[in-house]
Parts: structure tokens; C-alpha cells; sequence
């Protein structure tokens, strides 16, 4: 990746994104939400394709010259409508944010009512947080996990939803470890005759290939990232029935966004033309596999994972129990100088602040990308507990440091 024409032009920003692709190769990128795309995404994202007006959509856009840019949406929408059998698919949300936003704006009227859940507990703040605007626009009430198990708990929720009455309920996580069971958040929504939109953000791609139960065909709306556990290019998506498809078209575009970013749409076909080989599913699997792995390995070392463990990419620790000295955002620093990268995140109950919260959140999609295997993130749990044992001894940290080098030699990223 040598960035020749940026340097040509811009010596600082090539340095800069030289540096960038060997901070990803040399450093073990945990980050739940992030993940390695293929060097065709990475180029469809870059092509000329950034130069394109093509407001409105495949055969009906307000410029000309559209030809090429409807083929590639085409592309997008076909080959995510395979992958996921929606009826409807937008590929055109600049991002999971925006794309739950059209959802809102399409169905619900200022002052409606959103059921989410806690950001706190795994929400997102799209869901209806007051630094969003969706949290002041809309009448919001979240629910919560079970403090006891860290699991859903869906009785509460029916019985929360019998009470508030919303418009709408928002499933789909930030930071939930555990099997969603959408059904049962669809009959809490159907007793209420409230909307369901199940924000598959983070397991997109565990959902097209199989790894989880998919909310489409239950769900009213499904919106999702592209760039996470399916590794296509950067943003979002909307899937609904034909009977919604047109109000989500408008909210997209003129009601939330101008031109499509048709050089990310192009990613997204090219991820999506990824996802929909026999490989994807082994990728998927391997993904949750690895999660289970790490998890598990560091149970053994005494750390107390939110619901006991993991059925999707990601494990949710809360450090309260086994390290409670030391904050989340303590762990994520250390990790960081020994070059594993996550992040500190709130845990349900959360006693500290969402600035410097009680856990970490660590994820398996870019690394099963790389190559690791369950012992490789046996390995990595061992890691994980070394440097969080010891957050401020120097000398354990370049120790670790110098076998995440080791680690990363063994498994190559954009050779
Ligand atoms: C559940 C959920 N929804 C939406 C988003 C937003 O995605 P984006 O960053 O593409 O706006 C995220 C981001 O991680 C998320 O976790």
C-alpha cells in the first residue's frame, strides 16, 4: 500500500496513512464494531466513482451521466437482497446512524415514542440518547438487561412496552454478547401495536452467513452497518417489505441525506459479492468460534464476563470483580501501549463513567480476518490478563508487546 499519488500531492497525510497500515498490521485490532476489508473494497472505495452526483436512485436520478453508478447500486441491492431475502434494500445510508434515522423519520411523527435499550446495558446512542438528536426529537424510555444474568430480559421488556406504550421498539446492540431472540421482542412490539427495528449493526455479517438468526421477515425494519462483522464498504443499509419501501427511499434521500456516496456504495457491492461466497461462512463461524475462545480462556484467568460469556464476535468484560483498581479505560491503555487495541465500555450497572467505565469490549472480526485461530486467542486472552494484571509495569508491557509483533508476523494483513 504505497499511497504514491497521495504523496506525490501530500507528503503528511501519505506518511500518515503508511503509518496507518502499519499500526493495523503490527497491532491487534479488537475493536468489536471494526474488521480488515479486502484490497477490492479498499479500492472500489477509492476509485472515481467519489466523483459521481446520483441523487435519487437506480433509473430515476435527478443527473445524467448515471449510468455506471445505477449499475453499481444495482449490484449493491441485488447482492444484499440475496444475502439477506429482504423484499426492500437502501444501500445508500452514509452510516448505521443515518440509517436508523431514516427509519425514525419515516415511521414516526416529533414527540413518538422509542423503546431502546440502555446505552449503558449495550445500546447504541441512535437509539434515542439525548446527545442525539433521536433522543430529542422522540419521546425515549429504554430497558435493561437483567442485572443478574447480563441476558435480555424479555418478560420485562413486554411488560415495560404494556406500560410506555412506544411507537416503536428498537432491538439490535452495541455491546450484547448473546443470541438475540427477535421473535419474542416481535410479540412484545405486535401486543402493543408497536414498530420493531432490529439494528443488526455489529452482526451484519454474522447474519448473512448464517452465525445468527436473522430478524428479517420478523422484524418491521432491519438497518445495519456495512463495514463490521461483513467487511464491505463503510455505511449503512435499510431493509424493509414493499409495503414501507417507499417512505424508507424518501427518508434516505431527500429526507436525511443528499447524493449517495457512490464510491462506498461500490464497496458495499464488492464486500457484499465477498460475503456471498462458501468462504464468508467460515469466516463467520471462525469469527464467533475465536470469541467463544477468548472468552473462555479469559475466564480462566479470573475475569468476570458480562452474561458468562459469548455467542456472537465480541466478550464483554466487567473488571469490577477480578481487577477493581483498575478501570476500563485503564486496561484500554495499557493494552494499547502492548498493541492490542479495544476498548473500554460501561458494563450493565455501571458504578463509574461512560469517560473511564468498569469494563472492556473485545472483539474477533479483524483478527479471524487476519488468520487466528481459537488458539491463537487462547493466546491472546493470555495476553489480555498479563497486561491487565499488571497495567503499569513497563517492562510486561514490552514483553507482550514484542509477541503481538510475533503474532502479527504469523498472520500477514495487506501483504
Ligand atoms: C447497534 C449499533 N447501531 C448503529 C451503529 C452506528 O453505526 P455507524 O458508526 O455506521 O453510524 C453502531 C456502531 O457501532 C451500533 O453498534
Amino acid at each position: 500500500m504505497e499511497h504514491e499519488h497521495v504523496r506525490e500531492v501530500d507528503p503528511a497525510v501519505a506518511d500518515a496513512l503508511e503509518a496507518e497500515v502499519d499500526r493495523q498490521r503490527d497491532s491487534l485490532q479488537m475493536i468489536a464494531s471494526e474488521n480488515h476489508v479486502s484490497r477490492a473494497v479498499v479500492d472500489a472505495q477509492g476509485s472515481v466513482l467519489t466523483n459521481k452526483y446520483a441523487e435519487g436512485y437506480p433509473g430515476a436520478r435527478y443527473y445524467g451521466g448515471c449510468e455506471h453508478a445505477d449499475e453499481v447500486e444495482q449490484f449493491a441491492i441485488d447482492r444484499a437482497t440475496e444475502l439477506f431475502g429482504a423484499e426492500h434494500v437502501n444501500v445508500q445510508p452514509h452510516s448505521g446512524t443515518q440509517a436508523n434515522q431514516a427509519v425514525y423519520f419515516a415511521m414516526l411523527e416529533p414527540g413518538d415514542k422509542i423503546l431502546s435499550l440502555d446505552l449503558t446495558h449495550g445500546g447504541h446512542l441512535s437509539h434515542g440518547h439525548p446527545a442525539n438528536f433521536v433522543g430529542q426529537l422522540y419521546e425515549v424510555e429504554q430497558y435493561e438487561v437483567d442485572p443478574e444474568t447480563g441476558y435480555l430480559d424479555y418478560e420485562g421488556l413486554a411488560e415495560q412496552a404494556a406500560e410506555f406504550e412506544p411507537d416503536i421498539i428498537v432491538s439490535g446492540y452495541s455491546a450484547y454478547p448473546r443470541e438475540v431472540e427477535w421473535e419474542r421482542i416481535q410479540e412484545a412490539a405486535d401486543d402493543v401495536g408497536a414498530l420493531h427495528l432490529a439494528d443488526i449493526a455489529h452482526i451484519t455479517g454474522l447474519v448473512a452467513a448464517g452465525a445468527h438468526e436473522s430478524p428479517v421477515g420478523v422484524a418491521d425494519f432491519v438497518t445495519g452497518s456495512t463495514h463490521k462483522t461483513i467487511r464491505a464498504g463503510r455505511g449503512g443499509i435499510v431493509m424493509c417489505d414493499e409495503e414501507h419501501a417507499d417512505d424508507i427511499d424518501a427518508a434516505v434521500f431527500p429526507g436525511g441525506q443528499g447524493g449517495p456516496l457512490m464510491h462506498n456504495v461500490a464497496g458495499k457491492a464488492v464486500g457484499f459479492e465477498e460475503a456471498l461466497q462458501p468462504e464468508f461462512e467460515a469466516y463467520a463461524s471462525q469469527t464467533v468460534a475465536n470469541a467463544k475462545a477468548l472468552g473462555d480462556q479469559l475466564s480462566e484467568h479470573g475475569f468476570s464476563l458480562v452474561s458468562g460469556g459469548t455467542d456472537n464476535h465480541l466478550v464483554l468484560v466487567d473488571l469490577r470483580d477480578s481487577h477493581p483498581d483498575t478501570s476500563g479505560g485503564d486496561a484500554e491503555e495499557a493494552l494499547e501501549e502492548a498493541g492490542i487495541v479495544l476498548n473500554g465500555n460501561t458494563v450493565p450497572g455501571e458504578t463509574r463513567s461512560p469517560f473511564d467505565p468498569s469494563g472492556i469490549r473485545a472483539g474477533t472480526p479483524a483478527l479471524t480476518t487476519r488468520g487466528f485461530d481459537e488458539d491463537d486467542c487462547r493466546t491472546v486472552a493470555d495476553l489480555i490478563a498479563r497486561v491487565v494484571d499488571a497495567p503499569d509495569d513497563e517492562d510486561v508491557i514490552a514483553e507482550v508487546r514484542d509477541e503481538v509483533s510475533e503474532l502479527c508476523d504469523e498472520n500477514p494483513l495487506y501483504e
